[in-house]
Parts: C-alpha cells; sequence; structure tokens
C-alpha cells in the first residue's frame, strides 16, 4: 500500500522553495494554497502576488521537484495562479479603491520615450493576465491615443457623470485626446491642470484594476504634483536615456518622489543602444550605461535597458504598440523583461510596506 503523506509534510517539504525577489519562501508568503492529496497524487496552487512575476515558472519547477521526491508521491500537479498584492490601505481610500497599484512613470525630459515605454509595459502586463489601465496625463502634448490607435475616439460616461474610459487592446485608457481634438490649442495653466488630473483621477468609473499606469508630463510641475496630493502612489518608475541632459532632470524627478515618500521602483534606460539587424555591431550612440551611475548613486535598480529600434517609431506611429505588433520581435522580449521586473519591484515594495504598517500596529498595541 502506498505511504500516505499529510498536508504539513508537503508544506514542509516546499519551504525549500524560495521566491527570489520577496527574499522568503514560498509557504511563509502563504503562496501554497488548496492543497489536495489523492493517495500518491498531489496537487495544490501556486498564488503569486503577480501575473507577471518573472521566475513563475522558475517556482512552479521548484515546487514540482521538491514535492516529487517525498517518499509516497507519484504525481505532482502545480497550478499557477496570482492575486496581485496592493499597497496597504488598499480599499480605504475613496480615491481609486478599485486599483490595486497606481504606478507613475516620469522622466526629467520630454522626448525620452516614456510615453512608448508606458504603453508598451501596460500591453505586456496585459499580456500577462493582469488587468491594467492607463492614465495619459500629458495634457500639453497626450500621445496615448495615438499609439493605440483610438485618435478622435470620444468617452462615454456613465449615469452618474463618471467618466468610462476607453477599451484599446485590453486596456482601459484615458487622455485629454478623446476630450480635445488635435487642432485645439491647448493652453490651459496651471489651476487647470490641476483640475483635469482631479477629474481623471477622482470621476472616472476605472473598474478593478491591478496596475493603472500613468504616463506623465516630462518635468515636475503642476500635474505631478496635483497626482502625488490626489492619490497614493504605489511607485514611480523613472525613464532616462543615457546622456548627461537627460539624466540631470532624471535626478530632479527621482528626488521629487523620494520627496513625497513614493516608492521608486526603479530606472529604465531608453534608446540604450543600436545593435545592427544586418552586422550584429553594436553603437552605443547616447552612451549607453547612464542610468545606472544614478541607479548607483540612490541605491535604486536598474529595470532594463530598450535599445533603439526603428520599430518601435513605426508600430508607435500606426497605432498598436511593438509588444503587440510585433511579439516575436527581441525589443518586445525586453518590453516584456522589463514589465516583469516593475512588476516584481512593485511586489516586493508591497510587501515591505504591509509588513511594516503590521509591526507599527503591533507596537503601538504594546
Ligand atoms: N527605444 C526607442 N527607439 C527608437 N525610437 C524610440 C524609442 N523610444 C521612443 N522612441 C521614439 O521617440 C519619440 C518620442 O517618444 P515618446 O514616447 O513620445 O517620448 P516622451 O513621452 O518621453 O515625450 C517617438 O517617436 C517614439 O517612437
Ligand atoms: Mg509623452
Amino acid at each position: 500500500m502506498a505511504q500516505s503523506i499529510s498536508e504539513q509534510e508537503i508544506l514542509n517539504a516546499l519551504k525549500v522553495v524560495k521566491d527570489p525577489d520577496l527574499n522568503r519562501d514560498i509557504v511563509s508568503l502563504g503562496f501554497v494554497k488548496k492543497i489536495k492529496i489523492d493517495q500518491g497524487k498531489v496537487s495544490f496552487d501556486l498564488e503569486l502576488t503577480t501575473p507577471a512575476c518573472p521566475v513563475k515558472e522558475e517556482l512552479k519547477k521548484g515546487c514540482e521537484e521538491a514535492v516529487r521526491k517525498l517518499p509516497g508521491v507519484s504525481h505532482v500537479a502545480v497550478e499557477l495562479k496570482s492575486h496581485v498584492s496592493s499597497r496597504p490601505q488598499f480599499g480605504q481610500t475613496t480615491v481609486l479603491p478599485q486599483v490595486r497599484n497606481v504606478i507613475a512613470v516620469a522622466s526629467g525630459k520630454g522626448g525620452v520615450g516614456k510615453s512608448t515605454v508606458t504603453a508598451n509595459l501596460a500591453l505586456a502586463l496585459s499580456d500577462s493576465g493582469a488587468k491594467v489601465g492607463l492614465l495619459d496625463c500629458d495634457i500639453y502634448g497626450p500621445s496615448i491615443p495615438t499609439m493605440f490607435g483610438v485618435r478622435g475616439k470620444k468617452l462615454e460616461s456613465t449615469v452618474d457623470q463618471k467618466i468610462l474610459p476607453l477599451k484599446a487592446c485590453g486596456i482601459s485608457l484615458l487622455s485629454i485626446g478623446f476630450l480635445s481634438d488635435d487642432k485645439t490649442a491647448v493652453i490651459w495653466r496651471g489651476p487647470m491642470v490641476h483640475q483635469i488630473i482631479q477629474q481623471f483621477l477622482t470621476r472616472v468609473e476605472w473598474g478593478e484594476l491591478d496596475y493603472l499606469l500613468l504616463d506623465l508630463p516630462p518635468g515636475t510641475g503642476d500635474a505631478q504634483l496635483t497626482i502625488t496630493q490626489t492619490v497614493a502612489l504605489s511607485g514611480a518608475v523613472i525613464i532616462t536615456t543615457p546622456q548627461e541632459v537627460s539624466l540631470i532632470d532624471a535626478r530632479k524627478a527621482l528626488v521629487m518622489f523620494e520627496k513625497v515618500k513614493v516608492p521608486i521602483l526603479g530606472i529604465i534606460e531608453n534608446m540604450s543602444y543600436f545593435g545592427c539587424a544586418k552586422c550584429g555591431e553594436v553603437a552605443e550612440i547616447f552612451k549607453r550605461g547612464g542610468a545606472q551611475k544614478i541607479g548607483d548613486e540612490y541605491k535604486v535598480p536598474i529595470l532594463g535597458e530598450i535599445p533603439i529600434d526603428p520599430h518601435i517609431v513605426v508600430t508607435g506611429d500606426d497605432g498598436l504598440p511593438i509588444v503587440r505588433a510585433e511579439p516575436d520581435s527581441l525589443t518586445a522580449k525586453i518590453y516584456r523583461m522589463i514589465a516583469g521586473a516593475v512588476a516584481a519591484r512593485m511586489s516586493v515594495s508591497n510587501l515591505t510596506l504591509s509588513e511594516a504598517a503590521s509591526l507599527n500596529v503591533q507596537w503601538q498595541n504594546k
């Protein structure tokens, strides 16, 4: 007769599997759910904190191997699931109560590829299975409608006068571009920008989202200030190109988020290098590696380097970003890796903040 096995034995065996980002074993993290034992057949769910987890397949394999080693186990089936973690106080705030994570994508300078990166990251996260929204906060130069091929589309509202975002490529989108046409000279002053952004954050029926990415305008001005005052950002991602002129302004953006206590998830270096498709030679046109300097200075991780790729421009202009238009390209793979890194850093930050908050409660209750 097959040796019977207990749930506890399975959990003990699974303690050897560690999540490399959260730096803890999957059992103490509470990832192992719904263990079923049918004689020698064992099955359970592995519930991660993001469907975009970059190491999910390795974790699954690690689980299978660990349990298979137990005497009496003849078969192991692990199902990957996810429940996206959120910032502490999720659901308790009145602003965006159904949005688990609001992530600002910022840069110091314009033209560094912020909107392009945001659009591709949104699609990569959505492709992994996450519910994603994208709010174009660039009131003066909205480019998201063009990149998603929905220029000129108008928005609808709910019966209680809330704006409904537009659905494109599976993403919930909102942009000032849907409310004013391209030819309207946008000459709004600070207070109006403040009002519009505030409406975008408070009067929109986003529904349930795992990640809402905010494509910020360049700099550290009115829009940034309004956003940080209106909504509890879960994290910020800084985009820069490698040359010094861009880095100087990227530092300013970074310092601004640090000042308002928004966790910096990391820096992405865009237009990092050019790899010739014909000869394979790599040219470091803008001095690759500049972002690492700021990363070292501020102890912030580099989430990835995106090459200069003419296909990025063409696909963006054609209204279907490269992650969807050319999913098998190297550039699309790089965007997916970076999306995984962003999601992983978000999970780490949420766990750290939640643990700090619960320690604080314990301490106060003493
Ligand atoms: N890695 C890249 N390689 C080539 N062109 C890029 C890359 N990233 C962005 N671009 C192009 O650079 C221009 C500016 O990008 P955009 O995303 O609008 O910048 P920002 O939002 O920072 O102003 C666009 O034409 C875009 O297609
Ligand atoms: Mg832009």
